[in-house]
């Protein structure tokens, strides 16, 4: 696709230009838009681009290590991996309410970022993968503030850095195509939205080690057997949770008390309304047998049938 390898040629040409010597940070989300931004960064300016990667312990299983593979291993991206699993547990204990959750998140986030960026000398320049929906929706300086804290990778209030956000004029769908253009694995390109707060707003109500790992290992059978069905690119998102009711199920001989785990799959085309996906019986049962058996403490599997509105896609 011709325009599309114009509209590189262009961006680099313009960061090249915007950068000179300079230095350039970006936070790594693992997601599209700042995984885009940064192999496109690197293929303009190379070493002169540092990017952190906050590993605040509600990803999803695997995600880390796909990012480091591809972005620092494949592309060769300057990435500082920051393990910061422990800060933000601490500061989680004894919070149910979602907001509160969310905010602890953002600002941990902020402060965990800030803390790398101060160590590292000369940096001019902050990369950000923003989108021309974000440009759209944010509209005023306030909204830009509210938006920023509700994501991850968002700005401290007193930047003292000049913007870069080369995506600033894209949709969701060609960051897409820019990816596959630049070379990056489909894995990275096509992955479905996942929230800043992460698996944090996916453990309903007190975050514990023990149902993170629930979460986290009933997310990868689902999505594991979504893509063994090839449906990925029929769901929009999908995803397990954990509501933190127990019920009563039999085993062998035995009688357990175990959680239940929830799946929520959505149809949406931009995430302000959804329907919930209609994936196959059999397909559903293959992941609830999974589930059950492989995941520890879960006796029971349900499948959420409401759409948005009147229910929200997450469930915090
Ligand atoms: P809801 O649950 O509001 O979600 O229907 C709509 C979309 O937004 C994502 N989402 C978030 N993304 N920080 C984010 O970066 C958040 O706090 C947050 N809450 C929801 C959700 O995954 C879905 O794609």
């Amino acid at each position: 696709n011709w325009s599309m390898d114009d509209f590189i040629e262009l961006q680099i040409e313009k960061i090249r230009e915007t950068v000179g010597n300079k230095k350039v940070l970006l936070g790594l989300s693992g997601g599209v838009d700042s995984s885009v931004v940064g192999v496109l960064l690197h293929k303009a300016i190379g070493k002169q681009l540092t990017s952190i990667f906050v590993d605040h312990g509600l990803l999803r299983k695997g995600e880390v290590e796909q990012v480091m593979d591809s972005l620092k291993g494949k592309f060769g991206l300057n990435i500082i991996q920051v393990d910061a699993q422990e800060r933000f547990m601490k500061k989680l204990t004894g919070v149910a309410d979602p907001e509160k959750k969310r905010k602890i998140i953002g600002n941990e986030f902020i402060r965990v970022f800030d803390d790398e960026a101060a160590k590292l000398d000369g940096i001019d320049f902050l990369a950000q993968g923003t989108l021309y929906t974000d440009v759209i929706e944010s509209g005023t300086d306030t909204a830009q503030k509210i938006k920023s804290h509700h994501n991850v990778g968002g700005l401290p209030d007193d930047v003292q850095f000049q913007l870069i956000e080369p995506l600033r004029t894209l949709f969701k769908d060609e960051v897409r195509e820019l990816g596959e253009r630049l070379g990056m694995p489909s894995a990275l390109v096509w992955r479905q939205p996942f929230p800043g707060p992460g698996l944090g707003i996916r453990v309903i109500g007190e975050i514990t080690e023990e149902k993170l790992q629930i979460v986290r290992d009933s997310d990868y059978i689902l999505r594991d057997e979504i893509a063994k069905h090839g449906l990925e690119r029929e769901i929009w998102q999908y995803f397990t949770v954990l509501p933190g009711i127990r019920s009563v199920g039999v085993m062998g001989d035995g009688r357990t008390y175990d959680y239940t785990v929830g799946i929520r799959a959505v149809t949406s085309i931009d995430g302000m309304t959804a329907d919930f996906a209609q994936i196959p019986w059999d397909v559903l049962q293959e992941i609830s047998v999974r589930i059950v058996d492989e995941v520890a403490h879960v006796n029971r599997v349900v499948y959420d049938i409401t759409s948005k509105p009147p229910a929200t896609i997450e469930w915090e």
